[in-house]
């Protein structure tokens, strides 16, 4: 059964963490994929990285699908972004901030390598929300939030909100 892991909450330090890259693909990274993609359905999300769940580690999971019927998982992600792109506005939201939304803009022509779960290797260029989306989760693997995009004042506002609701 997989467990409902705690997901972390801006300005939560433990956020900024730069994620290690995984080299074992064993039956943990296996059972944390599993965990990680039931706390994104109880908690209604699309995507979710493994630095929300303070394992500081290249995992991500996602489900695009309206019918939230296709989970997927990708390992040790990264993308270099198309000469020919466009910016691509997206109103995006973020488990670690809730109740925040904001239109980001980011290259929506990329390259995107990842390993699944076995550790096979992937390369595709992606379409659509996708595109958006694995960037915004590859950003937590840095230690990155979508409050870096906006103005101080706004993220200050954002950080005293949060601490406020979320104070333990
Ligand atoms: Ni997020």
């Amino acid at each position: 059964m997989a467990k409902k892991l705690k997901i972390l909450i801006f300005p939560d330090p433990r956020l900024r963490k730069v994620a290690e890259k995984v080299s074992k693909f064993d039956k943990s990274l296996q059972n944390l994929a599993d965990d990680m993609l039931h706390t994104m359905y109880e908690a209604k999300g699309i995507g979710l990285a493994a630095t929300q769940v303070d394992h500081h580690i290249r995992l991500v999971v996602m489900d695009l699908s309206e019918d939230r019927n296709e989970p997927r998982v990708f390992v040790n992600p990264s993308y270099k972004v198309l000469k020919n792109h466009n910016l691509f506005e997206f109103e995006e939201g973020c488990l670690s901030i809730p109740g925040f939304n904001e239109t980001i803009s980011r290259p929506d022509k990329i390259e995107l390598k990842w390993q699944d779960i076995n550790g096979k290797e992937h390369t595709d260029e992606p379409e659509g929300l996708l595109t958006v989306c694995i960037q915004h989760e590859i950003d937590h693997l840095e230690g990155k939030l979508m409050v870096d995009y906006v103005s101080a004042l706004k993220r200050d506002r954002v950080r005293s909100k949060l601490l406020k609701d979320y104070r333990r």
